[in-house]
């Protein structure tokens, strides 16, 4: 089969581990005989420099009517300038919000090869396969007031915590029937006992629990829950928490997988019936949960594991590939399971090598 890809590889390491994705992607289209093609467009502060914006209309444009969007990262200190008017990273929040991508979803795995590779104990990761779906386009990231000022008094900031019930149900939806074909668990994750926006959110996921006799429902408090990740990981299945909260607890919930850079996401505008997007759905964004990783950036030395999963989830729930997504999967572990490791994973005494060797690894073996 043909596809057609948009790939914004963005800042600092997005573009080497891109370049990974590209080549195990290329290696799965000759090995089960389909056609990417790819079209590449800018993104973040790379687009500020070029343009003045972070998300220049061709690149928007470029997102539409594709099959998918592979994303790599954005940001850097360059532009982290805080009375700057633009930042790289409004690119990738203006893409989330425009392709209406409220539902992320971030699968956490602890692969048994990397058992030891994690600062938590051993006998804690046992059986950690849970997902955390991060409502992505609402809450303190996008509501309004959102803004600096001055008074006679000092400076101010405000930020804005707003949730609409449609938007707290339609996460929550995609949480439920995300637990329905697993372990028909749902934690919902908030802060009731102080926050109003959180205590709308618990009253709905009740509500809407009630559609869904089935699963398991529990509420747990975000300070709770991120104490309980590391306590007892395997605990949870599916958990579905606002924006903010989202994005702290899975860098949290990475530590246990190993590494910030092993954790691969999928940017959907609602989940798919059956659990796949059809193609000539609404396009759907991939991206590792990391971020451009200045520090390390063009040392060819990222790992570029979780973009290579985040293509693998692309596989699977945008164009229907399961067969290639388990593929990809499999050589991952395959990779691991030899020993190879990226300097990041490296502490149990694998062999260390190289963001491009990884890459090739992992493409060598589909
Ligand atoms: C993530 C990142 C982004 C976010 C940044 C780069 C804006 O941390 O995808 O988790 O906060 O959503
Ligand atoms: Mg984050």
């Amino acid at each position: 089969m043909q596809f057609k890809l948009t790939v914004l590889p963005g800042d600092g390491i997005g573009p080497e581990v891109i370049e990974e994705s590209i080549k195990v992607l290329r290696a799965v289209g000759v090995r089960f005989g389909h056609e990417f093609e790819f079209q590449y467009g800018i993104v973040g502060g790379g687009a500020i420099d070029a343009t003045g914006t972070p998300l220049p209309k061709e690149t928007i444009s470029l997102c539409r009517g594709v099959d998918a969007i592979l994303f790599g990262a954005v940001g850097g200190p360059k532009w982290d300038d805080p009375s700057a008017k633009v930042r790289p990273e409004d690119g990738i929040l203006a893409i989330r919000k425009q392709l209406g991508l409220f539902a992320n979803l971030r699968p956490v795995k602890v692969l048994p090869a990397l058992i030891n590779s994690s600062p938590v104990k051993a006998s804690l990761l046992e059986g950690v396969d849970m997902i955390v779906v991060r409502e992505l386009t609402g809450g303190l990231y996008f509501a309004s007031p959102k803004r600096r000022w001055e008074t006679s008094r000092g400076r101010r900031g405000v930020d804005t915590l707003r949730y609409t019930e449609q938007e707290i149900d339609r996460i929550l939806r995609v949480g439920f029937d995300l637990a329905r074909r697993r372990k028909k668990r749902l934690t919902s994750v908030d802060k009731a006992n102080v926050l109003e926006s959180s205590r709308l959110w618990r009253e709905i996921a009740t509500e809407v629990a009630c559609e869904y006799p089935d699963i398991e429902l529990e509420h747990v408090l975000v300070d709770a829950a991120a104490m309980q990740l590391i306590r007892n990981p395997a605990h949870y299945d599916v958990i579905v928490a606002e924006n903010m909260f989202g994005d702290i607890l899975t860098d949290e919930a990475s530590v246990l997988s190993g590494s910030l850079g092993m954790l691969p996401s999928a940017s959907l505008a609602g989940l798919p019936k059956g659990g796949r997007a059809k193609r000539g759905n609404k396009v759907s964004l991939y991206e590792p949960i990391h971020g451009s990783a200045p520090d390390i950036a063009g040392q060819g030395i990222a790992n570029p594991i979780g973009t290579v999963l985040s293509a693998a989830m692309m596989l699977r729930h945008s164009l229907g590939l399961e067969d290639e997504a388990t593929a990809v999967e499999r050589s991952v572990d395959g990779a691991l399971a030899e020993g190879y490791r990226t300097p990041d994973i490296g502490s149990d005494g694998g062999e260390v090598i190289a963001t491009s060797r990884m890459g090739s690894l992992i493409a060598g073996g589909i």
